[in-house]
């Protein structure tokens, strides 16, 4: 008998940003009520679990992951009351929905701070981090993560912007008020959290240890303990700085803290080590690869994976990984190279379409990080072509901009001017002209998840790289006792012959062209597919 296994270990999740996901009010800013509209697009691709990311209320600093107050909804997005509808066409869709916690820092306008930085002797003052001196620690958006308050005469701690102070999770009465909020919204029927750059709530700043720093697994066994435990969710929790090694311990199967973590060994391959996001280099794909195989390797049995390429900090994986002179084809290839690995597959709002990036003019750009970042490079005496060049490659705008639903004006986005420009691809590449094409990418997108489902070797197959250091094609074998299937990805704009006749008796599952014959094997440019074979289990035993 096969084990039964956690819902959310073969459920598809598919990642909203609200601001540009759909505007149902005219004012240019996507909202509840849109997403509600857009059920059906999302159910029909295959989806079980929406994460949406922060609509709490917010100034907006940092696009709504700078909260001042986790119980309230930010009136752009709508109220309430729309929250609690949406939650329940969710349901009553058959999906589940996992919100945004963003914990690790609070907005400045979030009373806690108002209060905090009035007095030293405040009593929320305990609840942020405050020194007389700063120490070296720069913020992850340009400059100091120290910021002076005038009225106590101490600096505070941000890593962040400075209108994102960071929580002193060390304090005991502030992580009982966490947990509490986190009940309370779970209470309401969510059926989980995304959690935001969770890895740095155990930091210890003296000793300049930030992230996966000492306290991390106390906070979430306690987390774990007031939150989560006796409910059956999904928990994501996103940690830039933790290792592979540490990501498997996480989640261990006896006693997982989190279902499971967003890990970024695959997605920093493209810059020069220890220079930063901004600093580029070429991806090479045997790295790539490497990494890919000891996640799976690492994490097999012991732990689970997300499988991610791209979300609304990252660019769009079709412009960085793919080749936009084979758009369709490569976003295709990227998915099935991606998904047909073991852990939770994760579509970016747009990845379905194979939505790609944008190279706006500066005064286009709204990302906080992006734009502190040029003014910090630009009094460093970098040129401005050159950070324009990083931009185009890593900005977070790239993937921020609306969701292109068809060729009328703001792409059906909004019938009015949106909060940051639509991608000028909009006419040629948007929702309603792919579904209607014979070769959609929604369409592959979501045969590849029936796919997924219907096998079990997804969820449960080994993991091997074939030709391992090939520098063009990505290929890899994947077998439970009676099942194989072979994964099939061309990075490639050229022909390549290699000899895959060993697996000639395997049977094309899907593939983004005419499937090609494994006998005689020449690779077409950024051809994929998945081959599959059922052992005769009786013939073996
Ligand atoms: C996470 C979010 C990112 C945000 C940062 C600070 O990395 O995904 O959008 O800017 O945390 O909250
Ligand atoms: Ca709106």
């Amino acid at each position: 008998m096969e084990k039964k296994i956690e819902w959310w270990k073969n459920a598809i999740v598919y990642q909203i940003y609200p601001l540009s996901f759909k505007d149902s009010n005219h004012d240019g800013i996507g909202d509840l009520n849109g997403i509600n509209s857009k059920l059906d697009y999302i159910k029909n691709l295959g989806i079980d679990v929406i994460w949406l990311s922060p609509v709490y209320q917010s100034p907006m600093d940092d696009n709504g992951y700078d909260i001042s107050d986790y119980k309230r909804i930010n009136p752009i997005f709508g109220t309430m009351e729309d929250m609690e509808n949406l939650v329940s066409n969710i349901h009553k869709n058959g999906m589940k929905i996992i919100m945004d916690l963003v914990v690790n820092h609070t907005s400045d306008e979030h009373q806690w701070f108002i209060e905090a930085k009035k007095s030293k002797d405040n009593p929320y003052r305990d609840y942020y981090i405050w020194r007389d001196q700063p120490n070296q620690i720069q913020s992850v958006f340009s400059g100091p993560a120290w910021t002076y308050n005038e009225a106590t005469k101490q600096y505070y701690f941000h890593l962040f912007s400075n209108k994102q102070p960071d929580l002193n999770w060390h304090n005991p009465k502030l992580r009982l008020e966490i947990y509490q909020m986190i009940n309370e919204w779970l209470d309401k029927g969510i059926d989980g959290f995304r959690l935001d750059v969770i890895d740095l709530i155990g930091k210890d700043i003296d000793s300049m240890s930030l992230s996966d720093g000492p306290y991390l697994n106390q906070y979430l066994q306690e987390m774990h303990d007031h939150c989560f435990k006796n409910r059956d969710i999904l928990t994501v929790g996103e940690m830039p700085g933790l290792s592979i090694k540490r990501a498997s311990e996480i989640t261990n199967q006896k006693n997982p803290l989190l279902s499971m973590i967003f890990q970024f060994s695959h997605i920093s391959l493209d810059e020069i080590p220890g220079q930063g996001k901004w600093a580029l280099k070429k991806l090479d794909l045997v790295e790539f690869k490497n990494v890919f195989n000891k996640l799976q390797q690492t994490l097999f049995e012991k732990g689970w994976n997300s499988l991610f390429l791209t979300n609304h900090d990252q660019p769009r994986a079709v412009s960085r990984f793919g080749n936009l002179s084979f758009r369709k084809k490569s976003s295709k290839m990227l998915a099935t190279v991606l998904y047909g690995m073991q852990g939770t597959p994760y579509v970016f709002q747009g990845e379905e379409i194979g939505m790609t990036g944008v190279q706006f003019e500066l005064s286009q750009y709204k990302d906080i990080e992006t734009l502190n970042m040029y003014r910090d490079h630009l009094q460093k005496g970098y040129k401005h072509d050159d950070i324009m060049t990083s931009i185009y490659a890593k900005g977070r705008d790239n993937s921020r901009t609306p969701l292109q639903w068809d060729d009328t004006q703001n792409a059906g986005f909004s019938d009015v001017q949106p909060w940051i420009d639509i991608n000028p691809n909009y006419k040629e590449l948007n929702a309603k002209k792919d579904l209607a094409e014979k070769d959609s990418i929604y369409n592959y997108f979501k045969e590849l998840f029936t796919i997924r489902k219907k096998y079990r070797i997804f969820d449960q197959g080994t993991f091997e790289l074939i030709y391992p250091s090939h520098h063009e094609l990505f290929i890899y074998l994947r077998k439970t006792k009676n099942e194989a299937i072979l994964v099939i990805g061309s990075f490639s704009e050229n022909r390549i012959e290699i000899d895959l006749s060993e697996y000639s008796q395997y049977q094309c599952l899907i593939t983004n062209e005419t499937p090609i014959d494994l006998k005689q094997t020449v690779i077409p440019p950024y051809y994929c597919a998945i081959y599959y074979k059922k052992e005769d289990y009786h013939a073996n035993h």
